[in-house]
């Protein structure tokens, strides 16, 4: 292989490649703050990055794509960032979702619905009901999501059914563990990608990320371009994936 390849050519065949990418979208605050800018312009250019990597995604031919854009912990921040945050979701939904829905894209919001605005919640159903049974993309946008809460809402959803006798406990399995969580139906993910340089989970999707191949960028996310996204793919297509056995190199 040589080292001028684009991107999108290094990258391992499509059959080999990462089925699912997850992306912990950071660094927008650092972004704007660096110019010289409010973190709301930080934010800004945040989504516009969000349409160029969804775009990337499916020249990619990934099949599912999850982005972190809210977390459960982030209304700690200033209540004028939180609804500029808010303001953001509203207008990528308005704006982007008829293009999605063009280019087969299926939308899934995870997360919890309490506490948002209804007209959030109006918005969101819509984006799921209009995209519904799309082929191409299976677009997962976790927003107000914090991957410790959902495991206890699949607790208490099972403690419930068992309650109920529409589950013997017996039966509890990781696969019938999972089909109570929001991801139903997802498959894990291959590849998570965090930017900004931090490295950590931050409460995003923890049960599904047990055997995910972790890559971390240093390049802020409003940076995040999609030859760094055909970077992080070769990087995982370097990885030797061996979910606890003992793979045939001898390692
Ligand atoms: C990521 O960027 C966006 C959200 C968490 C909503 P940040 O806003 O966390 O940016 P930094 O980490 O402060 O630079
Ligand atoms: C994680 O980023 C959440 C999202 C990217 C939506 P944060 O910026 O909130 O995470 P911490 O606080 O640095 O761990
Ligand atoms: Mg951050």
């Amino acid at each position: 292989m040589t080292g001028s390849l684009q991107p999108s050519l290094a990258i391992a065949p499509a059959a080999q490649g990462p089925r699912h990418v997850a992306i912990i979208m950071d660094g927008n605050g650092r972004w704007a703050t660096q110019r010289g800018l409010p973190r709301v312009m930080g934010h800004r250019a945040g989504v516009q990055a969000v349409r160029n990597i969804v775009r990337a995604i499916g020249d990619f031919r990934i099949p599912y794509a999850t982005l972190y854009s809210f977390s459960s912990e982030n209304w700690k921040r200033p209540a004028s960032e939180v609804s500029d945050l808010m303001g953001l979701l509203k207008a990528y939904i308005t704006e982007d979702l008829e293009e999605l829905h063009r280019n087969g894209v299926e939308i899934r919001i995870i997360g919890s619905r309490q506490g948002l605005a209804s007209d959030i919640v109006a918005l969101v159903e819509k984006a799921e009901t209009r995209t519904r049974g799309n082929p191409n993309l299976k677009l997962t946008i976790a927003f107000n999501y914090g991957g410790q809460s959902e495991i206890v809402e699949a607790a208490r959803r099972i403690a419930m059914d068992a309650a109920a006798g529409r589950l013997d406990p017996r039966d509890l399995s990781p696969a019938v563990f999972s089909r109570y969580l929001q991801t139903d139906g997802l498959p894990d993910p291959d590849l998570v990608i965090r930017t900004s340089g931090e490295q950590r989970l931050s409460n995003f999707l923890l049960w599904q990320t047990a055997y995910s191949e972790l890559v971390f960028v240093d390049k802020l996310w409003p940076d995040f371009a999609k030859a760094d996204l055909g970077q992080a793919i070769a990087e995982y297509g370097r990885r030797t994936r061996k979910f606890g056995a003992v793979t045939g190199e001898g390692t």
